[in-house]
């Protein structure tokens, strides 16, 4: 595990849109696996500017959703599939065409969660997966004592994670759904690339435990260390635990 520790977010932010923009370079239509949360958005914030500058050539990349709430309609503003096409599709001019999701609101789930990984499958793999973490070392909404050898299926929000969701949901928590469809930790790991983006003196003991704990289920993000190829791009508040 390569572990980069940068000066502050939009440094993180340059750093992982660069990775992605030589990808394109060599494979431009490349599958990228996105998060949603808010340390990802200096990335694309990032990746746009090259877009725009001309620098990047983005028209043949594909996009996968790394996990969707269960329930919100397609169209609700806070469905990841909504918040992915205003952050990531509209900026980067991706047409929907080029976007792979799960369906939050099918009516049977498991059949919805199944269909998805082969999906992924049948696209080639994910060529580059960017991941946040959680406070609890939650990569995708895979809760501390998920699987490592997970597949995408439906999982329940903790109480810590409904909470520091609220946010986006007018601070009101019982808005927030108690379910997500999430690529399973097992799906995460077959993209060829991992890049894991934290940010702030809040993932702090949750980057130290990715890092430097041991390979366990209580810290899901662990499950990096068994990646072949896998980036912690960290700032040095996030840093700041690591021996
Ligand atoms: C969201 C996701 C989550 C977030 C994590 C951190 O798609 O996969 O694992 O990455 O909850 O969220 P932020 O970045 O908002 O702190």
């Amino acid at each position: 595990m390569e572990v980069v520790i940068v000066a502050d977010a939009k440094a993180g932010g340059e750093t992982v849109a660069e990775a992605m923009a030589q990808l394109l370079r060599r494979k431009p239509d490349a599958l990228l696996g996105v998060a949603t949360g808010s340390t990802p958005l200096p990335v694309y914030e990032a990746l746009a500017a090259k877009v725009r500058s001309g620098a990047t050539d983005i028209s043949r990349a594909r996009v996968a959703q790394l996990d969707e709430y269960v329930g919100l309609p397609a169209d609700h503003p806070e469905s990841y599939r909504s918040v992915l096409r205003r952050e990531v599709l509209e900026p980067l001019g991706i047409p929907m065409e080029s976007f792979l999701g799960p369906d939050g609101t099918a009516e049977d789930v498991l059949g919805a969660c199944e269909r998805y990984d082969r999906e992924l499958a049948e696209a080639g793999g994910v060529d580059l997966q960017l991941l946040g973490i959680g406070t609890d070392g939650h990569i995708g909404f895979n809760e501390p004592c998920s699987s490592l050898a997970s597949r995408t299926r439906i999982k329940t929000l903790t109480e810590q994670t409904r909470v520091d969701n609220a946010r986006f949901f007018d601070g009101d928590i019982d808005q927030v759904p108690h379910h997500v469809i999430t690529q399973g930790i097992g799906t995460i790991l077959e993209a060829r690339h991992l890049v894991l983006l934290a940010t702030g003196e809040g993932k702090a003991d949750a980057v130290a435990a990715t890092v430097e704990g041991p390979v366990a289920a209580v810290c899901p993000a662990s499950a990096l260390q068994l990646h072949p190829h896998a980036t912690v791009v960290v700032d040095e508040a996030a840093a700041s635990k690591l021996k």
